[in-house]
Order: structure tokens, then sequence, then C-alpha cells
């Protein structure tokens, strides 16, 4: 299959940037990550955004960065978890892009972020397995209507991730 761009959607921590680079590195395409760009831009982490300036503040930034980058060809995207929260940011990067869902449950969901520091919207919670089951529930359906590819990542490697999506991209 011809593909302008690749994006990689899903929830947090299920291996976009690791698994875009991969991707990036295999398809011979530039490796955009829109949480870093969006760092980049404002010259601190996310947990400083959202700390400092609060989520609304977070969602715009990211909106423009997802109107600037999907002008680009060639580019394997690893999108924000949240990026496909807004009717607007799912018609760019479907319009631009081929998109792949990274797939994963909730207790694998859990596992991956019970220790993780730097996503503020899990920060503070006092029963991190509910809310990650909230979110995801609100989540999963977006993700599942609005791909072109749903990959289940639950204990696969990235490598065999990657793999799964080139072999498919060279099926079809
Ligand atoms: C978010 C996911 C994070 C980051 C921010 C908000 C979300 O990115 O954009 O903390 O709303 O799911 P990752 O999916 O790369 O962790």
């Amino acid at each position: 299959m011809f593909i302008q761009n690749l994006s990689l959607i899903g929830f947090m921590g299920s291996g976009k940037s690791t698994i875009g680079k991969m991707l990036a590195d295999k398809l011979n395409f530039l490796f955009l990550d829109t949480d870093k760009l969006i760092e980049y831009i404002q010259g601190t982490t996310i947990s400083e955004i959202f700390k400092q300036h609060g989520e609304n503040f977070f969602r715009e930034i990211e909106s423009k960065v997802i109107k600037k980058i999907y002008n680009n060809k060639n580019c394997v995207f690893a999108c924000g978890g949240g990026v496909f929260c807004t009717a607007e940011n799912i018609e760019i990067i479907r319009e631009n892009s081929f998109v792949v869902y990274l797939h994963m449950s909730e207790p694998e969901a859990y596992e991956r972020l019970k220790d993780v520091k730097d996503r503020p919207l899990l920060l503070k919670e006092a029963d991190l397995k509910q809310k990650i089951a909230q979110m995801m529930n609100v989540r999963k359906d977006i993700y599942k209507n609005n791909c072109d590819l749903e990959i289940d990542i639950n204990r696969k490697s990235p490598d065999l991730i990657a793999q799964d999506i080139i072999d498919y991209l060279k099926m079809h």
C-alpha cells in the first residue's frame, strides 16, 4: 500500500513514540511526536504546561500543532492520547494519514502506567485503575471508529508490533 503519512493513535503508554521511531526507520519517513513538538514550542515539559496553564491551553497548542504538521508528507506521527478527542483534529489526521490504533486492555494499560510521573491527567488519582478504565471507556470507540488499522498490542514487543504494521502495509 502506498501511504503519504502514518499516524499512531491510542491511549497513554501504548508505545506510540517507541513504535513510531521504529516505523519511521523502516519506512524511511521522518518521525514527529506531537508531545515533543509542544514541549519544544513551549520550552517546557507537558507536566509544567498542565500545571501552569491547564488542560485547555495544552489542547489549543496541540490542535495548532496538528494543523501545521499534517501539511507534511512522508512522516510518521505519534499523536498524544487526547488528540483524538477533537473532531477537527480527527478530520485533519484522517484526511492526511493512514491511522493505526494501538489497542491495549485496561490491565495492560495499568501495568504500563502505574509508575509513570509524566502524565498529568493520571497524577494524584486515588484510584488509578478506575481512572484508566473511565478514560479508556470514553476514548476507545473514538480510536476504534477512526482508524484504518487496529493492532492488539497486549504482551507484544514494540519490534513485533512495528513489523506487524509493516507487513500489513506490504500485503495491502
Ligand atoms: C494525554 C496523553 C499524553 C499527553 C498529555 C495528555 C491524554 O500523551 O499528550 O499528557 O490526554 O491522553 P501520550 O499519549 O503520548 O502519553
